[in-house]
């Protein structure tokens, strides 16, 4: 199992719901974490967070964290990102793109806005996550994660936006482990059923105790990140056990 302690990490929408207990955890493990989103308020309280979380060490210094106001669907802005983690930390070992949005119902009713943010967020977003990463992920010979979906293999009505962008990223991310393993990258994608978040835009109820929760795929980050680099699980389905019944 390789130890993380003194890495660095880099995740998109790393300040609410599934990015947050990635980042959680990867700080737990003695990691740096550069984290991007683009509410100041909730990138300021995970940071608070990833501090309480961090093993503490003799001559540490510094919060472990770095937030970055960036929105994925902006090249300028996940670069600038980028630079301040190289600037602050100077690598970048694991780098979990999972920044999403979801627009559901019937292609008769989505509008061409909601397909744009699904589609500029989901899939060009992750592109744009991968180019401003890549060399620094090459000089660490380091790991890329990205988040998909159930939803990315298996489609449903309602799903057109969605299925689309989760469809797209599952070749981009296969294509893209194809590009770069020879550079020494390892590149996975982890495509989660339903997990409890605030991914439906309300907080999550009891009721949604059955589901996945954000621990559930940090755990799986972190399995990734520990495993020996010449091993490569490029895709791993999660869903939770026992969904409720419909
Ligand atoms: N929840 C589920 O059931 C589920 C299942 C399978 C896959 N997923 C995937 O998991 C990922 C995370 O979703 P979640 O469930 O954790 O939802 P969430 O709680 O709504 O979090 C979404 C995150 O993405 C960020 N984000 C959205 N648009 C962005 C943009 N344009 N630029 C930068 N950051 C952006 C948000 O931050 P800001 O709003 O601050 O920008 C937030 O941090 C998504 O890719 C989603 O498709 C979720």
């Amino acid at each position: 199992m390789r130890d993380l302690s003194g890495k660095t990490a880099f995740v998109t929408g790393g300040n609410r719901g599934i990015g947050r207990g990635v980042a959680e955890a990867l700080a737990a493990a003695g990691m740096r974490v550069s984290i991007t989103g683009r509410d100041e308020e909730a990138l300021a309280a995970t940071l608070a967070a990833l501090d309480g979380k961090a093993p503490r060490r003799d001559g540490d210094s510094g919060p472990v964290g770095l937030g970055a106001v960036a929105d994925v669907r902006q090249p300028a802005s996940l670069q600038e990102a980028v630079d301040a983690t190289m600037a602050r930390f100077g690598s970048i070992d694991v780098v979990v793109a999972n920044a999403g949005v979801g627009a559901f119902g019937s292609v008769i009713d989505l509008d061409p806005e909601a397909w744009h943010a699904v589609i500029d967020t989901n899939l060009t977003g992750v592109f744009n996550t991968v180019k401003a990463t890549v060399e620094p992920l090459m000089a660490s010979s380091g790991l890329l994660v990205t988040i998909g979906s159930l939803a990315g293999a298996n489609f449903f009505a309602g799903g057109s936006a969605y299925n689309a962008s989760k469809f797209g990223l599952l070749g981009f991310t296969q294509a893209v482990m194809l590009d770069l393993r020879d550079r020494g990258v390892r590149v996975s994608t982890i495509m989660p059923g339903s997990v409890a978040t605030h991914f439906s835009g309300r907080d999550p109820t009891p009721e949604e105790a059955w589901k996945l929760h954000p621990d559930d795929i940090a755990e799986t980050v972190l399995y990734l990140a520990r495993l020996d680099a010449r091993a490569l699980p490029s895709r791993i389905e999660i869903r939770p056990s026992r969904p409720a019944r419909r």
